[in-house]
């Protein structure tokens, strides 16, 4: 299969015909609450720092925001019917933390937690396995008033806050995500400010950094205490390469640009998983906290807390990160430490996003995770892409004939596919995303579902995505 996109044709060095996935392989899709819940103000739900952020004027494409969304609130039923007739296995949602404790901390709102009671309830009913994320970025504005995940005590909020909705779903539900992507949140909503609360502070974002292990690694510990099954941590991870190996996989990079993405990777992937699989920082993030902020945030024991047996990690996979070496180039602010290193455009095909299309990166990155890390099992947690789809209308009904999502989600498949085939632990693959929906700083103008919305009526249309998915996942592999 060949990839098209804007800028020019890709040819896949995946195999292609057959592959067959391992029996049990899970196959499902995901969503997060700010993104497609809207009902901001229902039942007792308490601002979030999502909803301040996208009214600031400026900091979302077209002053969107996440009021409405697909309002999935109130079409629940719907949604899961809908994931029903898509022969979805499992379902990955998170819950809204302002819906459950609007000011952060304090009595839980019995009205908050009654949706995702129903919502699991609707699931079961339909046969669909619940992946529950604790936290998709939507912090309760009253913690961020006090500091947000700069401030040691809301690790310790998010634990009791994780305690309080395993206590009402936990009969239920068997697969926990303490966090979703704390690297973006702590460096692009507390470093770059391009996601709320918008802060633009190094040493802050480190700080953020570490307070997201931490919370992760209390949560765990109650969740575990409270008889949870199945821990998982998700995060975006991805190689990072440079220019000549997206060129040429095989490509021997030249020493100051293996060391420039040896760094990179120490920032987007070491910062995280390290502490958490590993129980240690590698000394290269050490070093660059300790000289923006100090390392009096690093208690004694914290690493020991962090370092909690989890079964799974689950990765976030849309892209690689390129970089070169490049003398006199500024940190990037999302990357603290990273002076003299540049993150060029490469040229490859990419989506909507801009994004570059590397299926071949997905497998040598589960790989090697799976050899860095072992132990612990992995599933593609998110994989999808956005592209500007078009609604056209034949044959008595309209379609979106997206085959350019569809080409994308053939390769990723067959990439982790190769991965499984080298002996990567990949447990299953949940696609990003079931609904087109509130993609953050873009708005709703980047669409990654596999069904359309139309957001002034409310209307779901699977594209042809979701109906070839559909296949895919009946027959647990590609034709
Ligand atoms: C990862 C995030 O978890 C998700 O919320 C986002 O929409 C996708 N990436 C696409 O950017």
């Amino acid at each position: 299969m060949t990839m098209t996109t804007t800028r020019g044709t890709l040819p896949s060095l995946l195999t292609e015909g057959r592959a067959v996935f391992p029996d049990g392989f899970v196959w499902g899709a995901a969503t997060a609450s700010y993104q497609i819940e809207g009902a901001a103000r229902d039942d007792g739900r308490g601002p979030s720092v999502w909803d301040t952020f996208s009214r600031t004027p400026g900091a979302v494409a077209q002053g969107h925001t996440g009021d409405v969304a697909c309002d999935h609130y109130h079409r629940y039923a719907e949604d899961v019917r809908l994931m029903s007739e898509l022969g979805l296995a499992a379902y990955r949602f998170s819950v809204a933390w302002p819906r459950i404790r609007p000011d952060g901390s304090g009595p839980v709102n019995p009205r908050g937690m009654d949706f995702y009671d129903r919502l699991v309830d609707e699931l079961a009913a339909a046969g669909i396995t619940p992946y529950v994320t604790l936290y998709h970025w939507d912090l309760p504005q009253a913690l961020e008033d006090r500091g947000g995940w700069t401030a040691r005590d809301t690790a310790y909020r998010f634990a009791d806050y994780a305690a309080a909705v395993h206590a009402r779903l936990g009969d239920r539900v068997r697969h926990w995500t303490t966090l979703n992507e704390p690297w973006v949140q702590a460096f692009l909503g507390y470093g770059s400010g391009v996601h709320a609360p918008g802060r633009r502070d190094a040493a802050a974002s480190l700080v953020a950094a570490h307070h997201f292990l931490l919370a992760h690694g209390l949560a765990a510990q109650a969740l575990r205490e409270a008889g949870a099954p199945e821990i998982m941590l998700v995060v975006n991870t991805a190689p990072v390469l440079t220019p000549a190996q997206i060129a040429d996989p095989a490509a021997e990079p030249d020493e100051a640009d293996a060391e420039a993405a040896d760094r990179v990777d120490c920032l987007l992937t070491r910062q995280i998983l390290d502490p958490v699989l590993l129980g240690t920082y590698p000394a290269t993030v050490l070093e660059i906290v300790e000289r923006h902020a100090g390392l009096s945030h690093v208690h004694d024991d914290d690493l020991r807390t962090i370092h909690q047996p989890i079964e799974l990690v689950g990765v976030n996979y849309y892209s690689p990160c390129v970089v070169r070496s490049s003398p006199g180039e500024p940190a990037n602010p999302a990357y603290p430490g990273s002076e003299g290193i540049a993150f060029p455009a490469v040229e490859v095909p990419v989506t909507a996003m801009d994004w570059p299309v590397v299926p071949e990166a997905l497998s040598r990155h589960l790989l090697r995770l799976s050899h860095d890390y072992p132990g612990a099992g992995l599933m593609v947690t998110e994989n999808g892409a956005a592209f500007d789809d078009v609604v056209t209308a034949g044959e008595g009904a309209e379609h979106v004939h997206d085959d350019d999502r569809t080409a994308y989600l053939d390769s990723h498949l067959r990439a982790v596919h190769a991965a499984l085939e080298g002996g990567a632990d990949v447990r299953g693959y949940l696609v990003w995303s079931l609904l087109d929906n509130f993609e953050w700083a873009e708005g709703y103008a980047r669409r990654f579902g596999i069904v359309h919305v139309d957001f002034a009526t409310q209307r779901r249309l699977p594209k042809d995505s979701a109906l070839w998915f559909r296949e895919v996942a009946g027959r647990n592999g590609l034709a």
